[in-house]
């Protein structure tokens, strides 16, 4: 498939863009400063918090880091499930929810119940196995990345 280029300038902050990529969903998220601030402390809740254990494969090298990303605020993954493939619902809210009082928020898939926090990292004790796929990735500019 062809790489695909997006502007990022009309992206607020806590905001999610969907793009197709491979025929793949890809979400661009633009992380407000309290959902950044919101990762570090779900590591404890997480199966592979550094992505480097199940989920050493599912990003490059330039975005296994705490963020999953290139820039901090700026969140570029595939929106596919772990478990069977489903497409995860975006949770921008930082709210509990039913299955997990701690959840802060972040990625619900409806098929199962799987839950990820805002880098895709998945929590324990759901069906998922790994964290979502970061794809390969680069800004073109400061506003504009280009996917693939
Ligand atoms: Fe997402 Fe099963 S496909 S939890």
């Amino acid at each position: 498939g062809a790489p695909v280029t997006q502007s990022l300038k009309k992206i607020e902050p806590g905001q999610q863009l969907i793009v197709a990529w491979r025929s793949l969903p890809v979400f661009i998220v633009n992380r407000s400063p309290a959902q950044l601030a919101a990762l570090p402390k779900q590591d404890p809740r997480l199966v592979d918090p550094k992505s480097d254990g199940a989920s050493a494969q599912q990003q490059p090298k330039y975005a296994q880091n705490d963020t999953r990303s290139i820039k901090p605020e700026w969140l570029v993954m595939i929106g596919i499930c772990t478990h069977l493939g489903c497409v995860p619902d975006y949770v921008a809210e930082m709210k509990p929810e039913p299955f997990d009082p701690n959840w802060q928020g972040g990625y619900y898939c409806p098929c199962h119940h799987s839950r990820y926090d805002m880098a895709g990292r998945v929590y324990q004790g759901v069906p998922a196995p790994k964290n979502m796929e970061i794809p390969p990735y680069h800004f073109v500019d400061d506003t504009t990345v280009q996917i693939g």
